[in-house]
């Protein structure tokens, strides 16, 4: 399937990218405010996962960001929507075979460390995975990675450097932090919440930890964004909507866009 898809790209752009840049949810506009050298909606890639959450636009963009060839992904697809652990990540495993060797992921996310407000900004050290099955699951392609993949570093100190100098340089302040995923599409209960603080998570969401892991297992280098967008269930004294989620998201957005744009410079 990924040579199939390959093969469609290559009809319509030479595009080669460095970098991918996946957008979250409330986190699309980025994408609008960019030259695109090449837009491919993803429902014309044969086989291809197709978003269909709110303010998931389903497109795939060829541009340069701060002079580095990248691609966006405005949207992405989740488990929640029915897709498998490896249909989610099928868009990095072709990005990483056109040649991508970054990928700086974004999202929205629920806060469970009690120092943390909606409108911050995480970078995620590390993550657990373990509520959600592996994208790895299933017969091995070797031509993306090993079998048993090393995930002590799946989030690269080099860039979660970068991106917290970049942020110093800004005066934006930035947290640090555990990102743990379930896989929705409701939102936690406070005990599913409590059990996460305890296990040491910092932050919560529906979409992150299995894109790491796959991109990890095909030789990325990885990074991640998360935008809290709300206080996580329990934490929060009123009930989680999916419209306060996107409206603080796009609060944010300009410094959220200028810490990825600088940050990408700096890579
Ligand atoms: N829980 C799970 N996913 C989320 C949340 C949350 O509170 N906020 C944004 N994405």
């Amino acid at each position: 399937m990924l040579n199939r898809q390959l093969d469609y790209i290559k009809n319509i752009t030479d595009f080669e990218p460095e970098i991918v840049l996946v957008l979250g949810s409330g986190l699309g506009d980025l994408g609008n405010e960019v030259d695109a050298q090449c837009i491919i909606n993803y429902r014309d890639i044969p086989g291809f996962p197709v978003s269909t959450a709110p303010s998931h636009n389903g497109k795939l963009i060829f541009t340069e960001i701060s002079g580095k060839k990248t691609a966006i992904m405005q949207g992405r697809v989740h488990l929640y929507e029915g897709y498998t652990p490896a249909q989610t990540v099928n868009p990095l495993r072709l990005l990483r075979k056109m040649g991508a060797k970054t990928l700086f992921l974004t999202n929205a996310a629920g806060g469970i460390n009690s120092s943390f407000r909606p409108g911050d900004l995480m970078i995620i050290n590390d993550h657990i995975s373990s509520f959600v099955d592996s994208p790895l699951i299933g017969p091995n392609d070797d031509t993306l990675g090993v079998r048993f993949p090393d995930m002590s570093e799946v989030y690269s100190k080099r860039l979660r450097n970068i991106i917290s100098d970049t942020a110093d340089n800004l005066n934006i302040d930035i947290k640090n932090g555990v990102y743990i995923q379930f896989k929705g599409p409701n939102f936690e209960t406070p005990a599913e919440i409590q059990m996460a603080k305890i296990l040491g998570a910092d932050a919560v969401g529906m979409s992150s930890a299995i894109e790491a892991q796959a991109a990890k297992h095909c030789g990325y280098e990885v990074c991640a964004i998360s935008v809290i967008s709300n206080l996580a269930c329990g934490i929060s004294k009123t009930p989680i909507t999916s419209e306060e989620v996107e409206e603080t998201a796009k609060q944010i957005a300009p410094k959220f866009k200028k810490l990825v744009i600088k940050s990408i410079e700096n890579f």
